[in-house]
């Protein structure tokens, strides 16, 4: 049985990146990467279909800032539909997603976070991190729920922080975390070996 997964990024799409690697590779279970939503029509994620002949789509949020349009919702959740996911992986997708976008895809949905949650939740989690002077992070998948960023926690990976470490260096190993944590976790929800939420 096939496991098709649609993910929705705003930026360069590394983590998604991961993803279609493990997947031709291979390594992704019963896991098949049907569609990439991106809401910046010039993302990096978005470069990747061509790359792996996966379609590639641009949605207009229809306004600035943290939350998408009550049209661009439902534009996104009537796109989204018509590939049949059974996953829907948001891997960088910068906007806080409203109640019934949530609620079509409820349990189907699990989001990449770049902190150990319930630590620095919201933006710029590796910056809050390095920040406040932690000498442990990582980063975290967890179930979509409508608290941002406080549904049930899936798996996370931790990362040390180094005296020495720069941001820069930091951002590097939290990412490094990510590409490992993240095709690991939907590897095992196609194989049906992490309870559902
Ligand atoms: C990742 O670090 C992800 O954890 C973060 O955006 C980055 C996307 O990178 N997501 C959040 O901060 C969500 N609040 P990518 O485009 O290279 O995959």
């Amino acid at each position: 049985m096939t496991y098709p997964i649609v993910i929705l990024g705003s930026g360069r799409g590394s983590n998604a990146d991961a993803l279609l690697k493990a997947e031709a590779n291979k390594q992704l279970g019963a896991a098949k990467i049907v569609a990439i939503f991106s809401d910046h029509e010039d993302a990096g994620i978005l470069e990747l279909g061509q790359k792996y002949q996966v379609p590639a789509i641009y949605i207009d949020p229809q306004r600035k800032g943290a939350r998408l349009s009550d049209e661009a919702e439902q534009n996104y959740i009537d796109r989204i539909a018509s590939f049949s996911p059974k996953l829907i992986v948001l891997a960088g997708f910068m906007r806080i997603i409203k109640r019934p976008f949530i609620e079509a895809f409820e349990g189907r949905m699990i989001n990449l976070h770049p902190s150990l949650l319930p630590s620095f939740p919201g933006m710029n989690g590796i910056g809050q991190a390095y920040e406040h002077g932690v000498k442990v992070t990582g980063c975290t998948v967890h179930w979509v729920t409508p608290e941002l960023d406080a549904g049930p926690i899936i798996d996370q990976k931790e990362v040390r922080i180094q005296d020495k470490d720069t941001l820069e260096m930091l951002e590097k190993k939290v990412h490094i975390s990510e590409h490992q944590l993240l095709p690991d976790v939907v590897a095992r929800l196609s194989q049906g070996t992490i309870k559902p939420l």
